[in-house]
């Protein structure tokens, strides 16, 4: 049996970018590393919960003593996250595409002399927004995130309001931050009682200090 403040409770994290593919060779994704979220789910862990890690094709590898499950696309990702509930809490850091290619190849696209295809999108599953409005087996705390890139706070508190979420994490993703990508984070938690500001400090501290706010919401 595993100690700590989460022993005994069931946690999804979501993580990395979604794939979304446009023929079989070829697809549409975003510069997500899934660090952050492979940071929380490894802090989760730590302090004892049994976590469900369903990620993306992330480029850092899953963290260990969790169960993992691979997706590719933001569809497969919504249907493996059904599965998985219901749980204590949800956490999610995936950085889903908003858009897929509304009717990919099942060949890959040629070069031909007419020119160059151009692609329809469809709009995704919004899984942060249909697990936090679920009447039935909502988790009892979940966590969104939201990267910006100007007016943090007004654009995060905005999107918690939306999205039906209890908390959203909220960072500056802008180029000259380096956090996309990087090891270090500056992020601002959107709760019911208002924004706090978090020094920057390194993912897997961000990580370790969220882990430690979800144990004693659950608590
Ligand atoms: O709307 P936006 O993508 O900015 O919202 C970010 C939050 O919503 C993140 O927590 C992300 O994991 C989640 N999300 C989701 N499914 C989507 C889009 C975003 O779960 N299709």
């Amino acid at each position: 049996l595993t100690a700590g403040p989460l022993a005994g409770k069931r946690i999804l994290v979501t993580s990395g970018p979604t794939h979304e593919p446009i023929d079989p060779v070829r697809y549409i994704a975003n510069r997500s590393s899934g660090a952050q979220g492979t940071a929380i789910a490894r802090a989760l862990a730590a302090l004892g919960a049994e976590v469900i890690f369903v990620t993306g094709p992330a480029s850092v590898p899953p963290p260990e003593g969790v169960r993992v499950v691979k997706v590719e696309t933001a569809r497969e990702m919504a249907e493996a996250v059904e599965k998985v509930l219901p749980v204590d809490a949800g956490v999610f850091a995936a950085a889903v595409a908003d858009w897929r290619v509304a009717s990919a190849s099942d060949r890959k696209l040629k070069k031909t002399r007419d020119g160059m295809p151009s692609l329809a999108f469809a709009e995704n599953p919004d899984i942060l927004a249909t697990v936090s409005k679920l009447e039935e087996g909502r988790p009892g705390l979940v966590v969104g995130f939201a990267a910006e890139t100007d007016d943090v706070v007004a654009h995060a508190t905005a999107k918690r309001a939306r999205k039906g979420c209890d908390w959203i994490v909220a960072n500056d993703v802008s180029p000259a931050t380096g956090i996309m990508g990087g090891s270090e984070n500056a992020v601002v938690l959107i709760t019911e009682a208002g924004a706090e500001e978090w020094p920057r400090m390194a993912k897997d501290e961000v990580a370790q200090a969220l882990a430690l706010r979800i144990a004693s919401a659950l608590a």
